[in-house]
């Protein structure tokens, strides 16, 4: 028995076109204010997301690789200075410490729940490490307790990559108010995606 039925694997249109009509409104209010940078829209986004996530500052950027490395820089990353991050993890996290001249150092994850092994952490502190960056996947947050007692014992920052993790939360708290500083993302795959063309059906 066959079927012609196709599930595309992504359909960002159709995720689209439930908020849509909200979209174009505001779309229509920004183009007749010609405010196209700064705010009072990302003004008030801040604000918002800062109280969602539950931490005092928020601060849009251009996108969530632009927000892992000024993350880093803000913390003192800088030429020469070793970053350890998953292994598991999209490329950007480690582009981003490259790109604040840092280098980064892989360490593997626990296979239970696949994100940044705090043991594994330990293992790769040198003298020349400044910061670790967990990074929170599958709507689960990383094991930021014990990565918070490793950075406290050899004065590092953690940076929370909480690009993919929008509403997780966990005992700890709310990804990206579990650490130093955190960087999130707004692609359109992401899970609070925007920039996707409204879709008019
Ligand atoms: C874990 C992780 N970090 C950082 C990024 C970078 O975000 P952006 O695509 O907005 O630059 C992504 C997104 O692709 C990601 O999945």
């Amino acid at each position: 028995m066959g079927s012609d039925v196709t599930v595309p694997f992504l359909d960002l249109a159709a995720q689209s076109a439930e908020i849509a009509d909200e979209v174009l409104s505001g779309w229509r209010d920004q183009l007749d204010g010609a405010q196209f940078v700064g705010g009072p829209q990302v003004a008030g986004f801040e604000e918002e997301y800062a109280r969602y996530v539950g931490v005092e500052h928020c601060v849009g950027v251009g996108n969530g690789t632009d927000a892992v490395e000024l993350a880093l820089r803000a913390v003192g990353v800088g030429p020469g200075d070793e970053v350890i991050l998953p292994a598991n993890t999209f490329v950007a996290t480690a582009e981003a410490v490259s790109r604040a001249g840092g280098v980064p150092v892989l360490v593997d994850c626990d296979p239970q729940h696949l994100l940044i092994d705090p043991d594994q952490v330990a293992s790769a502190v040198t003298p020349r490490t400044r910061a670790v960056v967990p990074v929170h996947l599958y709507g689960q947050t990383a094991p930021v307790e014990a990565l918070r007692s490793i950075a406290e014992a050899h004065g590092l920052a953690v940076v929370e990559d909480a690009a993919q993790s929008q509403g997780a939360s966990s005992s700890a708290g709310r990804a990206g108010a579990l650490g130093t500083v955190a960087a999130t993302s707004f692609y359109p795959g992401k899970n609070l995606g925007a920039g996707a063309t409204p879709a008019r059906s």
